[in-house]
Protein backbone atom coordinates (compact mmCIF):
# COMPACT_ATOMS: atom_id res chain seq x y z
CA UNK A 1 0.00 0.00 0.00
CA UNK A 2 1.48 3.29 -0.97
CA UNK A 3 2.03 6.38 1.50
CA UNK A 4 -1.03 8.74 1.90
CA UNK A 5 -2.84 11.26 4.01
CA UNK A 6 -6.66 11.61 4.10
CA UNK A 7 -8.75 14.31 5.45
CA UNK A 8 -12.38 15.11 4.32
CA UNK A 9 -13.67 17.93 6.24
CA UNK A 10 -17.41 18.06 4.74
CA UNK A 11 -20.18 17.50 7.14
CA UNK A 12 -22.61 14.93 5.35
CA UNK A 13 -26.48 15.70 6.58
CA UNK A 14 -28.53 12.41 5.11
CA UNK A 15 -32.03 11.91 4.93
CA UNK A 16 -35.50 12.74 4.72
CA UNK A 17 -37.12 16.32 5.29
CA UNK A 18 -33.47 17.26 5.82
CA UNK A 19 -33.18 20.91 3.72
CA UNK A 20 -34.47 22.43 7.17
CA UNK A 21 -31.48 21.99 8.97
CA UNK A 22 -29.25 24.62 6.38
CA UNK A 23 -30.43 27.54 9.21
CA UNK A 24 -28.18 25.50 11.74
CA UNK A 25 -24.86 25.95 9.35
CA UNK A 26 -25.17 28.92 8.03
CA UNK A 27 -23.36 31.35 10.13
CA UNK A 28 -26.12 33.60 11.78
CA UNK A 29 -25.24 37.27 10.21
CA UNK A 30 -24.17 35.75 6.83
CA UNK A 31 -25.25 37.47 3.24
CA UNK A 32 -26.38 34.53 1.45
CA UNK A 33 -26.34 33.63 -2.03
CA UNK A 34 -28.28 30.98 -3.36
CA UNK A 35 -27.16 29.33 -6.60
CA UNK A 36 -28.87 26.78 -9.13
CA UNK A 37 -28.95 25.40 -12.30
CA UNK A 38 -32.45 25.99 -15.05
CA UNK A 39 -35.28 25.93 -12.66
CA UNK A 40 -35.73 21.86 -11.87
CA UNK A 41 -35.93 23.15 -7.89
CA UNK A 42 -38.54 24.78 -8.95
CA UNK A 43 -40.83 22.15 -10.17
CA UNK A 44 -40.03 20.16 -7.18
CA UNK A 45 -40.42 21.75 -3.89
CA UNK A 46 -36.82 21.98 -3.25
CA UNK A 47 -36.78 25.92 -4.33
CA UNK A 48 -39.46 26.04 -1.63
CA UNK A 49 -37.77 24.32 1.15
CA UNK A 50 -34.33 26.05 0.44
CA UNK A 51 -36.61 29.29 0.68
CA UNK A 52 -37.91 28.60 3.99
CA UNK A 53 -34.95 27.57 5.75
CA UNK A 54 -33.40 30.96 4.52
CA UNK A 55 -36.01 32.85 5.88
CA UNK A 56 -33.70 34.44 9.05
CA UNK A 57 -31.22 35.24 6.22
CA UNK A 58 -30.34 38.20 4.30
CA UNK A 59 -29.84 36.60 0.92
CA UNK A 60 -30.21 36.31 -3.09
CA UNK A 61 -30.20 34.13 -6.18
CA UNK A 62 -28.09 33.52 -8.90
CA UNK A 63 -29.65 30.68 -11.31
CA UNK A 64 -28.89 29.45 -14.70
CA UNK A 65 -26.14 27.72 -14.18
CA UNK A 66 -26.15 25.20 -17.44
CA UNK A 67 -24.78 21.27 -16.91
CA UNK A 68 -21.69 21.62 -18.01
CA UNK A 69 -21.35 25.04 -15.85
CA UNK A 70 -19.33 27.42 -17.81
CA UNK A 71 -16.93 29.90 -16.84
CA UNK A 72 -18.92 32.84 -18.64
CA UNK A 73 -21.72 32.26 -16.44
CA UNK A 74 -20.17 31.64 -13.08
CA UNK A 75 -18.44 35.47 -14.21
CA UNK A 76 -21.18 36.75 -13.63
CA UNK A 77 -22.03 35.44 -10.12
CA UNK A 78 -18.68 36.66 -9.35
CA UNK A 79 -19.39 40.45 -10.23
CA UNK A 80 -22.43 40.10 -8.27
CA UNK A 81 -21.41 38.68 -5.37
CA UNK A 82 -18.62 41.39 -5.30
CA UNK A 83 -21.58 44.33 -5.83
CA UNK A 84 -23.47 42.64 -2.76
CA UNK A 85 -21.09 41.60 -0.53
CA UNK A 86 -21.84 37.93 -0.35
CA UNK A 87 -20.43 35.92 2.56
CA UNK A 88 -21.88 32.59 2.26
CA UNK A 89 -22.57 30.49 -0.84
CA UNK A 90 -25.57 28.05 -0.71
CA UNK A 91 -25.34 25.59 -3.93
CA UNK A 92 -28.74 23.79 -4.77
CA UNK A 93 -28.97 21.22 -7.51
CA UNK A 94 -26.54 18.98 -9.19
CA UNK A 95 -22.91 18.18 -9.51
CA UNK A 96 -23.07 21.22 -12.27
CA UNK A 97 -24.64 23.94 -9.64
CA UNK A 98 -21.87 22.69 -7.28
CA UNK A 99 -18.61 23.05 -9.82
CA UNK A 100 -19.86 26.30 -10.85
CA UNK A 101 -20.11 27.42 -7.08
CA UNK A 102 -16.41 26.15 -6.40
CA UNK A 103 -15.12 28.41 -9.22
CA UNK A 104 -17.57 31.30 -7.85
CA UNK A 105 -16.28 30.85 -4.54
CA UNK A 106 -12.37 30.98 -5.14
CA UNK A 107 -12.39 33.50 -8.12
CA UNK A 108 -14.09 35.94 -5.74
CA UNK A 109 -10.73 37.03 -4.10
CA UNK A 110 -8.32 35.67 -6.98
CA UNK A 111 -6.26 38.83 -7.94
CA UNK A 112 -5.30 36.84 -10.95
CA UNK A 113 -7.36 36.22 -14.54
CA UNK A 114 -9.76 33.27 -12.62
CA UNK A 115 -9.48 30.72 -15.78
CA UNK A 116 -6.14 29.87 -14.73
CA UNK A 117 -8.02 28.67 -11.68
CA UNK A 118 -8.65 26.01 -13.88
CA UNK A 119 -6.79 25.97 -16.94
CA UNK A 120 -3.38 26.27 -15.16
CA UNK A 121 -4.87 24.97 -12.14
CA UNK A 122 -3.40 28.59 -10.33
CA UNK A 123 -3.03 28.16 -6.45
CA UNK A 124 -5.34 30.21 -4.81
CA UNK A 125 -5.50 31.46 -0.64
CA UNK A 126 -9.12 32.11 0.05
CA UNK A 127 -12.77 31.03 -0.73
CA UNK A 128 -15.86 32.03 -0.16
CA UNK A 129 -17.61 28.92 2.30
CA UNK A 130 -20.19 26.85 0.77
CA UNK A 131 -23.17 24.65 1.58
CA UNK A 132 -25.00 22.42 -0.65
CA UNK A 133 -28.19 21.00 -1.04
CA UNK A 134 -27.41 18.04 -3.76
CA UNK A 135 -30.80 16.79 -5.85
CA UNK A 136 -28.78 14.46 -8.10
CA UNK A 137 -26.82 11.56 -6.90
CA UNK A 138 -23.73 11.26 -9.43
CA UNK A 139 -20.16 13.31 -9.09
CA UNK A 140 -19.48 13.03 -5.82
CA UNK A 141 -18.54 17.08 -5.53
CA UNK A 142 -20.80 17.51 -2.25
CA UNK A 143 -17.90 15.70 -0.41
CA UNK A 144 -15.02 16.65 -2.68
CA UNK A 145 -12.43 19.41 -3.41
CA UNK A 146 -13.13 18.69 -6.90
CA UNK A 147 -14.26 20.94 -9.76
CA UNK A 148 -15.18 20.87 -13.32
CA UNK A 149 -15.47 23.55 -15.68
CA UNK A 150 -16.16 24.35 -19.35
CA UNK A 151 -15.23 27.15 -21.26
CA UNK A 152 -17.65 27.89 -24.18
CA UNK A 153 -15.54 30.52 -26.32
CA UNK A 154 -12.43 27.64 -26.50
CA UNK A 155 -14.76 24.74 -26.14
CA UNK A 156 -12.45 23.68 -23.27
CA UNK A 157 -13.58 21.00 -20.08
CA UNK A 158 -10.97 21.18 -17.47
CA UNK A 159 -10.65 20.51 -13.64
CA UNK A 160 -9.09 21.81 -10.90
CA UNK A 161 -9.41 20.49 -7.27
CA UNK A 162 -8.58 22.72 -3.69
CA UNK A 163 -8.80 22.15 -0.14
CA UNK A 164 -10.33 24.97 -0.11
CA UNK A 165 -12.96 23.76 -2.13
CA UNK A 166 -14.79 21.33 0.38
CA UNK A 167 -18.00 22.69 1.36
CA UNK A 168 -18.70 22.96 4.51
CA UNK A 169 -21.47 20.55 4.60
CA UNK A 170 -24.16 18.78 2.35
CA UNK A 171 -27.29 17.93 2.54
CA UNK A 172 -28.79 14.73 0.85
CA UNK A 173 -32.25 14.68 1.35
CA UNK A 174 -33.18 11.27 -1.44
CA UNK A 175 -36.42 12.61 -1.55
CA UNK A 176 -35.12 15.58 -3.70
CA UNK A 177 -34.06 13.01 -6.02
CA UNK A 178 -37.30 11.13 -6.93
CA UNK A 179 -37.99 14.07 -9.56
CA UNK A 180 -35.06 13.03 -11.81
CA UNK A 181 -35.54 12.31 -15.58
CA UNK A 182 -34.35 8.84 -16.20
CA UNK A 183 -31.21 9.85 -18.35
CA UNK A 184 -29.80 12.18 -15.68
CA UNK A 185 -30.63 8.74 -12.73
CA UNK A 186 -28.35 6.39 -15.68
CA UNK A 187 -25.87 9.36 -15.94
CA UNK A 188 -25.60 9.62 -12.38
CA UNK A 189 -25.34 5.69 -11.87
CA UNK A 190 -22.57 5.53 -14.88
CA UNK A 191 -20.76 8.15 -13.44
CA UNK A 192 -20.58 6.68 -9.74
CA UNK A 193 -19.51 3.39 -11.37
CA UNK A 194 -16.86 5.06 -13.62
CA UNK A 195 -15.64 6.94 -10.08
CA UNK A 196 -15.22 3.44 -8.64
CA UNK A 197 -13.76 1.90 -11.73
CA UNK A 198 -10.67 4.61 -12.26
CA UNK A 199 -9.61 4.22 -7.84
CA UNK A 200 -9.85 0.46 -8.51
CA UNK A 201 -9.35 -0.58 -11.78
CA UNK A 202 -5.50 -0.68 -11.38
CA UNK A 203 -2.54 -2.53 -10.68
CA UNK A 204 -3.55 -4.43 -7.49
CA UNK A 205 -1.63 -2.14 -4.54
CA UNK A 206 -2.17 -4.65 -1.58
CA UNK A 207 -5.01 -3.24 -0.03
CA UNK A 208 -7.60 -5.39 0.38
CA UNK A 209 -9.94 -2.95 2.17
CA UNK A 210 -10.15 -0.23 -0.51
CA UNK A 211 -10.87 -3.63 -2.57
CA UNK A 212 -13.58 -4.90 -0.77
CA UNK A 213 -15.44 -1.02 -0.02
CA UNK A 214 -14.94 -0.17 -3.94
CA UNK A 215 -16.38 -3.42 -4.69
CA UNK A 216 -19.53 -2.87 -2.50
CA UNK A 217 -20.15 0.50 -3.85
CA UNK A 218 -19.84 -1.20 -7.79
CA UNK A 219 -22.05 -3.90 -6.41
CA UNK A 220 -24.37 -1.41 -4.30
CA UNK A 221 -24.49 0.42 -7.59
CA UNK A 222 -25.69 -2.83 -9.63
CA UNK A 223 -28.64 -4.04 -7.30
CA UNK A 224 -29.88 -0.54 -6.97
CA UNK A 225 -29.47 1.27 -9.92
CA UNK A 226 -32.14 -0.47 -11.98
CA UNK A 227 -34.55 -0.28 -9.41
CA UNK A 228 -34.29 3.75 -9.14
CA UNK A 229 -35.51 3.30 -12.77
CA UNK A 230 -38.31 0.92 -12.29
CA UNK A 231 -38.75 2.02 -9.05
CA UNK A 232 -38.99 5.77 -9.18
CA UNK A 233 -40.56 6.41 -5.40
CA UNK A 234 -38.57 3.88 -3.37
CA UNK A 235 -36.78 5.85 -1.32
CA UNK A 236 -34.50 3.07 0.17
CA UNK A 237 -33.06 2.99 -3.25
CA UNK A 238 -32.62 6.84 -4.06
CA UNK A 239 -31.34 6.77 -0.54
CA UNK A 240 -28.75 3.78 -1.89
CA UNK A 241 -28.15 5.74 -4.94
CA UNK A 242 -27.21 8.59 -3.20
CA UNK A 243 -24.99 7.43 -0.52
CA UNK A 244 -23.08 5.35 -2.87
CA UNK A 245 -22.29 7.71 -5.09
CA UNK A 246 -21.16 10.05 -2.64
CA UNK A 247 -18.99 7.49 -1.02
CA UNK A 248 -17.73 6.59 -4.65
CA UNK A 249 -15.66 10.00 -4.98
CA UNK A 250 -15.00 11.42 -1.23
CA UNK A 251 -11.10 9.75 -1.69
CA UNK A 252 -11.68 7.34 0.75
CA UNK A 253 -11.33 4.29 -1.68
CA UNK A 254 -8.69 6.51 -3.06
CA UNK A 255 -6.28 5.94 -0.32
CA UNK A 256 -2.34 4.08 -0.83
CA UNK A 257 -3.51 2.76 -3.97
CA UNK A 258 -2.90 4.22 -7.66
CA UNK A 259 -5.20 5.88 -9.39
CA UNK A 260 -5.70 6.37 -13.46
CA UNK A 261 -8.78 9.30 -14.67
CA UNK A 262 -7.93 8.30 -18.50
CA UNK A 263 -11.73 7.49 -19.05
CA UNK A 264 -13.28 11.22 -17.06
CA UNK A 265 -10.13 13.05 -19.16
CA UNK A 266 -11.04 11.74 -22.93
CA UNK A 267 -14.76 11.99 -21.62
CA UNK A 268 -14.21 15.65 -21.17
CA UNK A 269 -13.41 15.73 -24.83
CA UNK A 270 -16.32 13.86 -25.89
CA UNK A 271 -18.37 16.58 -24.05
CA UNK A 272 -16.74 19.87 -24.68
CA UNK A 273 -16.24 19.09 -28.64
CA UNK A 274 -19.89 16.87 -29.14
CA UNK A 275 -22.13 17.85 -26.20
CA UNK A 276 -22.81 14.28 -24.98
CA UNK A 277 -23.43 14.09 -20.81
CA UNK A 278 -20.83 13.50 -18.46
CA UNK A 279 -22.33 9.86 -17.87
CA UNK A 280 -22.74 9.14 -21.71
CA UNK A 281 -19.03 9.64 -22.56
CA UNK A 282 -17.23 7.33 -19.38
CA UNK A 283 -20.11 3.99 -21.15
CA UNK A 284 -18.62 4.86 -24.25
CA UNK A 285 -14.77 5.29 -23.88
CA UNK A 286 -14.30 3.18 -20.46
CA UNK A 287 -14.95 -0.52 -22.72
CA UNK A 288 -12.25 0.81 -25.13
CA UNK A 289 -9.74 2.15 -21.95
CA UNK A 290 -10.00 -1.39 -20.31
CA UNK A 291 -8.85 -3.04 -23.31
CA UNK A 292 -6.15 -1.04 -24.73
CA UNK A 293 -4.99 -0.93 -20.92
CA UNK A 294 -5.33 -4.62 -20.42
CA UNK A 295 -2.52 -6.12 -19.25
CA UNK A 296 -1.88 -3.48 -16.24
CA UNK A 297 -5.67 -4.16 -15.96
CA UNK A 298 -6.12 -7.75 -16.05
CA UNK A 299 -5.81 -8.94 -12.26
CA UNK A 300 -8.60 -6.46 -10.94
CA UNK A 301 -10.71 -7.02 -14.17
CA UNK A 302 -10.68 -10.92 -12.63
CA UNK A 303 -11.16 -9.96 -9.67
CA UNK A 304 -13.87 -7.59 -10.06
CA UNK A 305 -15.59 -9.90 -12.41
CA UNK A 306 -15.78 -12.53 -10.02
CA UNK A 307 -16.65 -10.51 -6.83
CA UNK A 308 -18.95 -8.25 -8.75
CA UNK A 309 -20.39 -10.05 -11.43
CA UNK A 310 -19.51 -13.53 -10.36
CA UNK A 311 -17.81 -14.75 -13.36
CA UNK A 312 -15.78 -18.03 -12.40
CA UNK A 313 -15.92 -20.14 -15.17
CA UNK A 314 -13.52 -20.23 -18.33
CA UNK A 315 -9.76 -19.63 -19.22
CA UNK A 316 -8.62 -15.75 -16.93
CA UNK A 317 -8.49 -14.54 -20.99
CA UNK A 318 -12.07 -15.10 -21.35
CA UNK A 319 -12.80 -13.84 -17.64
CA UNK A 320 -11.56 -10.94 -18.23
CA UNK A 321 -13.49 -10.10 -21.73
CA UNK A 322 -16.69 -11.34 -19.55
CA UNK A 323 -16.17 -8.42 -16.89
CA UNK A 324 -15.51 -5.92 -19.58
CA UNK A 325 -18.74 -7.18 -21.59
CA UNK A 326 -21.00 -7.03 -18.14
CA UNK A 327 -19.88 -3.77 -16.95
CA UNK A 328 -20.77 -2.80 -20.70
CA UNK A 329 -24.09 -4.48 -20.64
CA UNK A 330 -25.29 -2.93 -16.87
CA UNK A 331 -24.77 0.86 -18.69
CA UNK A 332 -27.03 -0.75 -21.49
CA UNK A 333 -29.47 -2.07 -19.14
CA UNK A 334 -29.84 1.67 -17.70
CA UNK A 335 -30.55 2.69 -21.24
CA UNK A 336 -27.13 4.41 -21.72
CA UNK A 337 -25.71 3.65 -24.98
CA UNK A 338 -22.58 2.62 -24.99
CA UNK A 339 -20.98 3.84 -28.75
CA UNK A 340 -20.15 6.73 -30.61
CA UNK A 341 -22.24 5.60 -33.75
CA UNK A 342 -25.36 5.91 -31.55
CA UNK A 343 -24.43 9.65 -30.67
CA UNK A 344 -24.75 10.30 -34.36
CA UNK A 345 -20.75 10.51 -34.27
CA UNK A 346 -18.65 8.44 -36.21
CA UNK A 347 -14.51 8.03 -36.86
CA UNK A 348 -13.97 11.46 -37.65
CA UNK A 349 -14.57 12.69 -33.89
CA UNK A 350 -11.10 10.94 -32.82
CA UNK A 351 -8.18 12.72 -34.39
CA UNK A 352 -8.77 16.25 -33.03
CA UNK A 353 -9.49 14.54 -29.41
CA UNK A 354 -5.96 13.21 -29.88
CA UNK A 355 -4.20 16.35 -31.01
CA UNK A 356 -6.04 17.99 -27.99
CA UNK A 357 -3.89 15.37 -26.04
CA UNK A 358 -0.76 15.74 -28.26
CA UNK A 359 -0.92 19.43 -27.71
CA UNK A 360 -1.12 19.60 -23.93
CA UNK A 361 1.79 16.65 -23.53
CA UNK A 362 0.03 14.60 -21.64
CA UNK A 363 2.25 12.37 -19.57
CA UNK A 364 -0.01 9.08 -19.69
CA UNK A 365 -2.69 9.64 -22.55
CA UNK A 366 -1.14 9.78 -25.77
CA UNK A 367 -2.35 10.63 -28.67
CA UNK A 368 -1.88 7.05 -30.26
CA UNK A 369 -3.87 5.42 -26.66
CA UNK A 370 -6.57 8.22 -27.25
CA UNK A 371 -6.78 6.68 -30.94
CA UNK A 372 -6.51 3.04 -30.20
CA UNK A 373 -9.20 2.90 -27.38
CA UNK A 374 -11.80 5.52 -29.58
CA UNK A 375 -11.62 3.52 -32.78
CA UNK A 376 -12.43 0.24 -30.53
CA UNK A 377 -15.64 2.45 -29.38
CA UNK A 378 -17.02 3.64 -33.13
O1 LIG B 1 -30.28 22.75 -14.19
P1 LIG B 1 -31.47 22.14 -13.57
O2 LIG B 1 -32.74 22.75 -14.01
O3 LIG B 1 -31.36 22.03 -12.07
O4 LIG B 1 -31.59 20.62 -14.15
C1 LIG B 1 -30.57 19.65 -14.02
C2 LIG B 1 -29.79 19.44 -15.31
O5 LIG B 1 -30.57 19.72 -16.43
C3 LIG B 1 -31.23 18.32 -13.82
N1 LIG B 1 -31.54 18.02 -12.42
C4 LIG B 1 -30.70 18.03 -11.35
N2 LIG B 1 -31.35 17.62 -10.25
C5 LIG B 1 -32.65 17.37 -10.62
C6 LIG B 1 -32.76 17.62 -12.00
N3 LIG B 1 -33.93 17.46 -12.67
C7 LIG B 1 -35.00 17.04 -11.96
N4 LIG B 1 -34.93 16.74 -10.64
C8 LIG B 1 -33.78 16.88 -9.94
N5 LIG B 1 -33.73 16.54 -8.64
O6 LIG B 1 -30.27 17.38 -14.28
C9 LIG B 1 -29.51 17.95 -15.34
C10 LIG B 1 -28.06 17.60 -15.18
O7 LIG B 1 -27.53 18.21 -14.03
P2 LIG B 1 -25.94 18.26 -13.76
O8 LIG B 1 -25.73 18.99 -12.48
O9 LIG B 1 -25.24 18.74 -14.97
O10 LIG B 1 -25.60 16.71 -13.59
P3 LIG B 1 -24.49 15.98 -12.75
O11 LIG B 1 -24.79 16.02 -11.29
O12 LIG B 1 -24.35 14.66 -13.38
O13 LIG B 1 -23.16 16.84 -12.95
C11 LIG B 1 -22.38 16.73 -14.12
C12 LIG B 1 -21.19 17.66 -14.05
O14 LIG B 1 -20.30 17.28 -12.97
C13 LIG B 1 -18.98 17.11 -13.49
C14 LIG B 1 -19.24 16.68 -14.90
O15 LIG B 1 -18.10 16.81 -15.70
C15 LIG B 1 -20.35 17.60 -15.32
O16 LIG B 1 -19.86 18.87 -15.65
N6 LIG B 1 -18.23 16.20 -12.63
C16 LIG B 1 -17.79 16.67 -11.44
C17 LIG B 1 -17.03 15.92 -10.58
C18 LIG B 1 -16.53 16.46 -9.30
N7 LIG B 1 -16.73 17.76 -9.03
O17 LIG B 1 -15.95 15.75 -8.50
C19 LIG B 1 -16.62 14.57 -10.90
C20 LIG B 1 -17.34 13.98 -12.07
O18 LIG B 1 -16.46 13.09 -12.69
C21 LIG B 1 -17.82 14.91 -13.10
O19 LIG B 1 -16.80 15.12 -14.04
ZN1 LIG C 1 -17.45 11.58 -13.41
Amino acid sequence: MKNFSYHNPVKIIFGKQTIAQVANEIPAHAKVLVTYGGGSIKKNGVYEQVKAALSGFSHLEFGGIEPNPRYETCMKAVELIRREKVTFLLAVGGGSVVDGTKLIAAAVSFGGNPWDIVAKRAPFTAALPIGVVLTLPATGTEMNGNSVITRAETQEKLSFSSPLAYPKFSILDPETTYSLPPRQVSNGVVDAFVHVAEQYMNPPASAPLQDYYAESILKVLIEEGGKALSAPLDYNVRANVMWAATMALNGLIACGVPQDWSTHEIGHELTALHGLDHGQTLAVVMPGVWRTLRAQKFDKLLQMGERVFGITGGAPEERVEAAIDATENFFRSLGTKTRLSEYGLNASVIEPIAQRFAARGHAFITADMVREVLTQRV
